[in-house]
Order: C-alpha cells, then sequence, then structure tokens
C-alpha cells in the first residue's frame, strides 16, 4: 500500500483523473444494476409491484416517471444498455490515463537513475557492478511501473465491487453484509498466498540483480576465462543463479494459480450458500432473487480479482523498492558543485602537503608537488605508489583528506570543478573505447567538434597511418569496448580523444604502455610540440616519457620527491 500512495502522490493528477473515471463509470454500472430490478419485476408481469418498488429500482423507476417512461420495460433496457456504454466509455478513458501513467513511471523512474548515476562522485562507481545498473534500468523499471499498473487496478476493481455492494445493500442489506463480509474473511485467509508472491518477488529482484552483475562482469572478463578454459567455472554460477530464479519464478506462478483455485471454490460455495439463505430463510421474490446473484457474483468475483492484481502488485513491488534504493545511494553519491571561481592555467599546478587515504588506508602524504603550466611534467614510482590517485586528485575526482591543491594559485576547492575539467584532456591507465566508430570514439559525439578535428588528433596521437588505411576510416566501427583494434591502435585513439578538444592540461597515465618504442617516440615529438601551450602530466615507466620532460617527480610510500629538473628547452627529445 506504502508503494501506491507514493506513486499516487508522484502522479497526483493523473492517478486523481483516473481514479474519477473508474468512480463515475462504476456509479454508471450502479444505476443500470438497479434498473434491473424493476425490469425483472415487469418481465415476470408484476406491473404493480414494479411501480411500487422501493429501493435503487423504485428510485429509477421514480426518476424515469416524470418523463412518462417509469414503467416501461423498454426504458429500463434503454437505460440498461446506456450506462453499460457509459461505463465501458469512462472504463476506456481511465484505463488509457493509468497506462499512460505506467509509461511514464517507467520513463521518470529510468531518467532518474541515469542522471543520478552520472551525476555521483568518481569513488561511488569503484562499488557498483555494470550489470547491475542496466538491471535497474531494464528490468527493474519496468516491474516497478508494473506495480503501478495492477496497484491501480486493484484500487479500480474495490471502488468498482463497493459500488455494488452499496446497490446490494439497498436491495436485501443482510445479504449483501454477508456476502462482502464472508469475502473479505476469505481473502484475509488467503493472504498467505500473496505474501508467498511478495517473497517470491524480492528473490527475483535479488537474484535478477545479481545474475546480470555477474554477466556483465563475465562478459567482460571473457577473454582471458576462454583462453584458460576457465570460462565454464564462472557460467556455472550464473547458471546456479538462472536455476534459483526458475524456483522463484515457479513460486510465483504456484502463488497465482493456487489463489485462483482456491478463490473460485470458495466465492462458488459462498454464492450458493447466499443464494440458499435468500431463498429458504428471508423469503425473497424471484426478480430481487436474480438481481442479488448477479451482484453476489460480481461482488465475489471482483473482490477475488482486487486479490489477484494486489497479488501481483505485491510481487512486484520489491523492483521499485530496489530501484528506489540504487536512486538515493546515487543521489547521496551526488557530485556537489564547490566552488565557482573561473579556472586558468597560466602559472602552474601546485599540490601542498596532500594527504590522501583510501578505506584501506593513506596512499599520500605531506605530498608536495609543482606542474608549471605549459612545461611537461612526468611522475613515475612503484606500482601501487598512488600515482593514479595523485592525478585523480588533480583532475579533482578525489578530494584531500590533507593539504590543498592550487590552480594558478587559486584553491581548487574554490574552482568549477566541471569547468576545470573541461580545460583537461586526460588518457586513462585501461584504455576505454566505446562500441561505435573512430569519429565517435575520438569526437565523443560533442557537436562542435568536426572531423577534421579529429584527423588534427589523430595525426598528434600517430593513429592517423593506421585509420587512413582502414576501408571505412574514421566511419569504421571499433568493436566492442574497441575489441576489433590492437591495444596500441587503442591508446592512440584514446590520445586522439584527449587532445581533439586542445585541452590546457593533457593528463597521460601510462598512455603508451602499450607501444613500440618508435610510436612512443613519434607521439612524444607530436606532444613536445605542443609545449608552451599545453601543459602536460604523464605518468610512467617508460624512459621515453621521462627523458622528454622538464621535471619529473618520483611517488614512493606515500612521499613525493623531485628527481630530475630540466630547463626549458633543454629537455632530451626520445
Ligand atoms: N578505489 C580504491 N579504493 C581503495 N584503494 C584503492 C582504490 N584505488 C586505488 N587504491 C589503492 O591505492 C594505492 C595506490 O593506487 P594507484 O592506482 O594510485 O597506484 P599507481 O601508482 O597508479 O599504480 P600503478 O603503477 O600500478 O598504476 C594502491 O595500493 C591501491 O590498491
Ligand atoms: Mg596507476
Amino acid at each position: 500500500m506504502r508503494l501506491l500512495t507514493t506513486f499516487v502522490r508522484a502522479y497526483p493528477g493523473r492517478s486523481v483523473a483516473a481514479f474519477a473515471a473508474l468512480l463515475a463509470g462504476a456509479l454508471a454500472e450502479g444505476v443500470g444494476l438497479s434498473a434491473l430490478l424493476p425490469l425483472l419485476t415487469l418481465a415476470v408481469g408484476d406491473g404493480a409491484a414494479a411501480a411500487a418498488q422501493g429501493g435503487p429500482g423504485g428510485a429509477v423507476v421514480a426518476a424515469l416517471a416524470p418523463l412518462g417512461l417509469g414503467g416501461r420495460p423498454w426504458a429500463l433496457l434503454l437505460l440498461i444498455v446506456a450506462t453499460i456504454a457509459v461505463k465501458s466509455g469512462l472504463l476506456l478513458l481511465a484505463n488509457r490515463q493509468v497506462g499512460y501513467t505506467v509509461a511514464r513511471v517507467a520513463t521518470d523512474l529510468r531518467l532518474a537513475v541515469i542522471r543520478a548515476l552520472l551525476a555521483a562522485r568518481w569513488e561511488y562507481y569503484a562499488g557498483q557492478p555494470v550489470g547491475a545498473a542496466a538491471n535497474t534500468i531494464a528490468t527493474e523499471a519496468t516491474r516497478a511501473s508494473g506495480a503501478y499498473l495492477h496497484g491501480m487496478a486493484a484500487i479500480a476493481l474495490l471502488v468498482q465491487s463497493l459500488i455494488y455492494v452499496a446497490v446490494a445493500l439497498l436491495v436485501s442489506w443482510q445479504l449483501a453484509l454477508v456476502a462482502f463480509g464472508a469475502g473479505l474473511v476469505f481473502s484475509s485467509l488467503m493472504s498467505r498466498l500473496v505474501r508467498a508472491s511478495r517473497r517470491a518477488g524480492a528473490r527475483q529482484t535479488a537474484l535478477l540483480r545479481s545474475l546480470l552483475s555477474r554477466l556483465a562482469d563475465l562478459l567482460q572478463a571473457v577473454k582471458p576465462l576462454k583462453a584458460m578454459a576457465r570460462e565454464e567455472t564462472g557460467g556455472a554460477l550464473l547458471e546456479e543463479e538462472a536455476v534459483r530464479l526458475d524456483r522463484a519464478l515457479r513460486r510465483e506462478v504456484f502463488s497465482k494459480e493456487a489463489l485462483r483455485a482456491l478463490q473460485d471454490s470458495a466465492f462458488m460455495l459462498l454464492t450458493v450458500v447466499g443464494l440458499y439463505m435468500a431463498l429458504a430463510w428471508w423469503r425473497l421474490p424471484l426478480p430481487t432473487m436474480t438481481v442479488l446473484a448477479i451482484l453476489l457474483a460480481r461482488i465475489l468475483g471482483q473482490l477475488g480479482k482486487v486479490q489477484r492484481e494486489y497479488q501481483v502488485m505485491a510481487t512486484c513491488e520489491s523492483a521499485y523498492w530496489a530501484l528506489r534504493r540504487t536512486l538515493d545511494e546515487a543521489e547521496r553519491a551526488r557530485e556537489i558543485p564547490l566552488g565557482h571561481a573561473a579556472p586558468t592555467l597560466a602559472r602552474a599546478i601546485r599540490v601542498e602537503d596532500v594527504g590522501f587515504a583510501y578505506e584501506t588506508g593513506w596512499v599520500l602524504r605531506d605530498a608536495c608537488l609543482e606542474i608549471p603550466a605549459g612545461r611537461w611534467t612526468t611522475i613515475v614510482g612503484p606500482s601501487g605508489a598512488g600515482k593514479t590517485t595523485l592525478v585523480d586528485l588533480v583532475t579533482a575526482l578525489l578530494r584531500p583528506q590533507a593539504g590543498e591543491i592550487r590552480i594558478d594559485d587559486v584553491p581548487l576547492v574554490d574552482i568549477d570543478r566541471r569547468a576545470w575539467r573541461r580545460m583537461i584532456g586526460y588518457v586513462p591507465q585501461e584504455t576505454l573505447l566505446l562500441s561505435d566508430t573512430i569519429l565517435v570514439n575520438v569526437t565523443l559525439g560533442e557537436p562542435g567538434v568536426s572531423p577534421s578535428d579529429a584527423e588534427t588528433a589523430l595525426r598528434a596521437a600517430g593513429a592517423w597511418e593506421f585509420v587512413a588505411a582502414l576501408p571505412r576510416r574514421m566511419d569504421t566501427a571499433v568493436g566492442e569496448r574497441g575489441a576489433r583494434l590492437s591495444g596500441g591502435q587503442r591508446q592512440r585513439l584514446a590520445i586522439a580523444r584527449a587532445l581533439v578538444h586542445r585541452p590546457a592540461l593533457l593528463i597521460l597515465d601510462e598512455a603508451t604502455s602499450a607501444l613500440d618504442a618508435e610510436s612512443e617516440a613519434g607521439i612524444c615529438v607530436s606532444l613536445q610540440a605542443l609545449r608552451g601551450t599545453v601543459t602536460i602530466l604523464a605518468v610512467t615507466h617508460r624512459p621515453a616519457l621521462v627523458q622528454a620532460a622538464d621535471r619529473v617527480y618520483r611517488v614512493d610510500e606515500g612521499r613525493v620527491t623531485l628527481v630530475e629538473q630540466r630547463e626549458p628547452g633543454t629537455a632530451l627529445l626520445a
């Protein structure tokens, strides 16, 4: 129920409109059903009784009387047909409204998750399985909107059954109360089956999430797994989860079908008992009996449907809460803009007494270094020393726990972080390409970047030669995450991507690790030509990038030391 109130609060206009249409439709049907009683009374030839009838039937006859149609069977018949038509029309309106809202709910949830995921801090992604995010946007959003659909259906049916109860109350209140009460008692007896469905749904939500996380993980690492013939080990886990998912689905099916079967027999029994009571105890006339039989069957049928819809909603509900958790977590991890100063890079980036720790412990302590603008600075140091961490601090993806980073003497925390990052060309340690063309991988689809800009960048990155030799050149698709290119070709595309926006600061984190000495030397020469306009920060173990630098720092055991400083223009060409 909490889910429904959440949805109704999120979409008040649409929900109220749908509810109003449903209510009006149900009322129209109530009038039609009330007209049934005088019609049947007339049919058994008791005109006087029809005219003198009280209750809802009498009210209908009285309403028609001023038009001179009070006791006319055809008028009553017409009224019944008209109310059914009105009810169907209103139902169509309401269902359309609910259908549109369901689509809206799914879309809104998806957009909210996508926006929150993209706006999160960099650290947040370290704990996020890619498959789980895909599952949230695809499966969970669909199931969550399904929960709204079935919840609304349950409400609609409940409203209808309440109208039937109202009509029945007017015809014979004793029988109506007995029917409604018995329906509720039976429904609560069967609520165990609804709970079973809810549990099966929750299990499905958890299993789907884990299955998709594992699958995405496995597919990303499939090459070494296949090369070592270990894919089945990973696959076995997936299969096990698929089987458990199957069990959860079966449990859901069983609860659903068991509910339907039990309802059918229970309600049949109730109808028969009710009719017997009406005939034997209260000795109601046949027309009243017939109308009551119809009403009784309807009330019980509707109550059964309410419960079945509620059951489906309960099955889907966990998907909404799982999605909500993802959304809340991502929103809590939102990167909050701190500073607003416009960044410049005319003098230097200074890292002053910076200390940084991950949850696992300190990585950098009292780190001091200066990266002069327009010059080339290289950082070396053993694996795991904290070089990439240092770069992440400069790009403001991470924030130091101690000390400060200043860009042209302005503390980085006071600077508009996104504006600062827009000045950066970054080549990460792991080359990550999009499954798209070379052109899109270089321009990242940004409208202001032309194919000729991309070509210039590809030339500077030493990639033009191989791109020009491809039949479709820059329009060649690179395959899933660049799988159709060699490691070195991927790296050169990544360098071109960093250069295409003409960055003020170019960061290369092991960006040439997959290149041969000759290609690397070629890139160093192109990059050295950028000296003066571009500040270069390279992390490397490779001699060429050390020799090309004006300054070399070493990161080791959390400390940063200056190991080499050359006067401008005296750096060795690789
Ligand atoms: N997200 C993280 N959470 C916890 N610890 C991390 C995280 N990222 C890195 N570390 C740890 O911080 C230390 C420094 O990592 P970093 O990536 O900066 O090293 P590096 O000098 O770039 O190494 P390499 O030369 O191998 O790339 C390592 O011990 C690493 O295990
Ligand atoms: Mg690194």
